[in-house]
């Protein structure tokens, strides 16, 4: 067993902390567990391993949970989280705490072998569960043009998706992320801030993974699960997935006299530039909030 040495910096911690306000001995679930970052935190005010669930499809991950000495006694589930909270709820599990900081940690990003980051050369994979399913290159390879545009525009919300799409089809099999990247920015010659690749790594990220139809199908279920007084905290990382939190949330907690939720957060919170300056990455993180009626 060993102390805590962050892989991943926990973004909006303070936030999430605030606004979750965890109290000792309420349980807690935690569908994106990542490397422990806001667990560890939240069990610092909660005291109870023993009713806390921490969930992650990447085994990476759930390994150095297993490690934490923090985490002793709490259940690890090695799941994508739609697969996990259906187990627990058809087991009529109910929780004080729910957590989900959506996306890919910093090891996705940092380790070329994940082929996750055109700024790192590697196979182009982008699973987060590197045991199962299908790679960004099963994707580009695999496709026709006219999936892959429909990828590219829906998931990446690319307007040059199918140019894009055309390059790629021109240039298959594309094997590694420099590849792809490349053939991508031959299509823009122009430079802006941003590579022209990071809306298309995105979509295939997002197709990868599925990412979308696990929170659609997966957030009722938690606000089921929710205890009454129960608190729900959402990371959202893109505004595909920021748009899908926001409409469950409102539908489930909106101004009608049946509404099950009330929603925390009017507007999402961001981080602020205190944040930025040590955490890059936290950029374009949206925090959303409700408690259980
Ligand atoms: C932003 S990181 C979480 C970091 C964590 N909060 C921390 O402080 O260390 C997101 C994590 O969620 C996992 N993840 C993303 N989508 C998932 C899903 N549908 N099911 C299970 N795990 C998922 C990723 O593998 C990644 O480890």
């Amino acid at each position: 067993m060993k102390d805590h040495q962050p892989k991943h910096k926990p973004v909006l911690l303070k936030e999430v902390i605030d606004l979750l306000a965890p109290e000792q001995g309420e349980s807690l679930l935690d569908v994106t567990a990542g490397y422990g970052g806001h667990s560890l935190a939240i069990l610092d005010k909660t005291h109870v391993p023993k009713t806390s669930y921490f969930v992650d499809r990447d085994d990476n991950a759930t390994e150095e949970l297993k490690q934490l000495v923090k985490l002793k006694g709490a259940t690890i589930i090695n799941s994508d989280f739609a697969s996990a909270t259906k187990s627990l709820h058809e087991k009529g599990m109910k929780f004080d705490l729910i957590l989900a900081d959506l996306g890919v940690s910093s090891p996705h990003l940092d380790n070329a072998s994940r082929g996750f980051s055109f700024q790192k050369d590697g196979p182009l994979d982008m699973r987060m569960d590197a045991s199962k399913g299908i790679t960004a290159a099963d994707i580009v390879n695999t496709s026709s043009e006219e999936a892959l545009t429909k990828i590219i525009k829906v998931y990446g919300e690319e307007k040059h998706a199918k140019k894009i799409a055309q390059a790629i089809m021109q240039n298959t099999p594309v094997s590694t992320t420099t590849e792809l990247a490349n053939i991508i920015a031959k299509c823009f010659p122009f430079r802006g801030k941003i590579h022209p690749a990071t809306k298309t790594f995105q979509a295939l990220r997002i197709a990868v993974n599925d990412e979308l139809t696990q929170l659609r199908y997966t957030l009722p279920l938690w606000i089921q699960m929710l205890k009454s007084s129960g608190r729900i905290a959402i990371i959202s990382f893109h505004s595909l997935e920021d748009k899908i939190v926001k409409d469950i949330f409102l539908e489930h907690g909106g101004n009608r006299y049946d509404a099950d939720i009330k929603i925390l957060t009017k507007k999402p919170i961001t981080p602020g530039d205190n944040e930025l300056v040590f955490n890059p990455r936290a950029r374009s993180a949206k925090l959303r909030v409700a408690v259980k009626k």
